[in-house]
């Protein structure tokens, strides 16, 4: 079995930042990524914090804009249409999930598309579905596939099988890996709860993805011998024996699965390191355009 470090992947685009943005840096452009944060959701904290930290690291322009959970629809377009209008912003990214009385999508509509470095809005949704290289794919499903790639996994021609059907991952990494472009050219199936004999469709899986959000929810029942897994999942769960009293899982039970694996990426370590490293990635490549470089 071989382990997929997202850590080690995640070094390698960080490296390509770098270079990229050495480059912008040296022709007078300064990268600018903002993060709008809305409600005390401590999960959303911490991603929000990592992102925070990784653009200071590489010398990036970064803004928190952090509002109250009681936010009004209203106040927070108004905070996206000024971020759309500010020139030293060039990636725009709304953490999700937004407090319940809020409407995400009326929120991402309202993100110019050329600053969409999450890519959800339809306009980088359609580009991805169109195979346009042009749009922003988002950023879990990039890392996926990335991490596929790096790790000299074929996609072309395999059996894929997704469990789970959210914009975010499930459905976007879809149109990623049924596209032409590297790691592409899968067939791919998408599973999700109401998908009759689930263990009969992911043992067709020459790669298994999880993107459920239940913990362990993926066992050795439900893995073909010699398949590669890709865990998605980032649950956290109670451990007395832990120091915090709880510890983060994947959506795949990875002690159970991992000897029937070719491959197979841990929680955490996995897929999450790869998440940031894609938003930079955008973040930079949104810089470029904008700038023509
Ligand atoms: N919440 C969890 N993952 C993500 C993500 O990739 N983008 C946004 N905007 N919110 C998230």
């Amino acid at each position: 079995m071989k382990l997929i470090e997202g850590k080690s992947i995640a070094e390698t685009v960080y490296g390509e930042c770098l270079e990229s943005f050495e480059e912008l840096k040296a022709a007078g452009f300064l990268p600018g990524l903002a993060v709008v944060l809305v409600g005390e959701d401590p999960a959303s904290r911490a991603y929000v914090g990592s992102k925070e930290k990784k653009c200071q690291e590489l010398g990036m322009h970064s803004v928190k804009i952090e509002l109250p959970a009681e936010t009004k629809q209203e106040d927070l377009h108004q905070v996206i249409l000024d971020l759309n209008a500010d020139e030293t912003i060039h990636g725009i990214l709304v953490q999700l999930p937004l407090p319940n009385h809020l409407d995400e999508d009326a929120v991402i509509l309202r993100i110019d598309p050329a600053k969409d470095v999450d890519g959800l809005h339809p306009v980088n949704l359609g580009k991805l579905a169109m195979d346009d290289p042009t749009g922003f794919a988002p950023c879990t499903p990039s890392g996926c596939q990335r991490m596929l790639v790096e790790s000299g996994i074929e996609t072309s021609g395999a059996n894929v099988v997704i469990v789970g059907r959210s914009l975010l991952v499930g459905k976007s990494l879809a149109l990623l890996m049924m596209g032409k472009g590297e790691g592409g050219n899968a067939t791919v199936t998408i599973a999700h709860s109401r998908t009759k004999d689930l263990k009969a469709v992911t043992r067709e899986a020459d790669i298994l993805v999880a993107a459920i959000g239940i913990p362990h929810f993926i066992g050795p029942d439900h893995v073909k011998e010699g398949a590669v897994v890709v865990d998605v999942g980032i649950n956290r769960i109670a451990d007395p024996t832990a120091p915090r009293g709880s510890r983060l899982v994947g959506d795949v039970d990875f002690d159970a699965v991992k000897d029937k694996c070719e491959a197979i990426t841990p929680v955490p370590g996995g897929v999450g390191r790869m998440t940031i490293a894609m938003l930079m990635a955008n973040t930079i490549r949104a810089c470029r355009l904008k700038e023509g470089l």
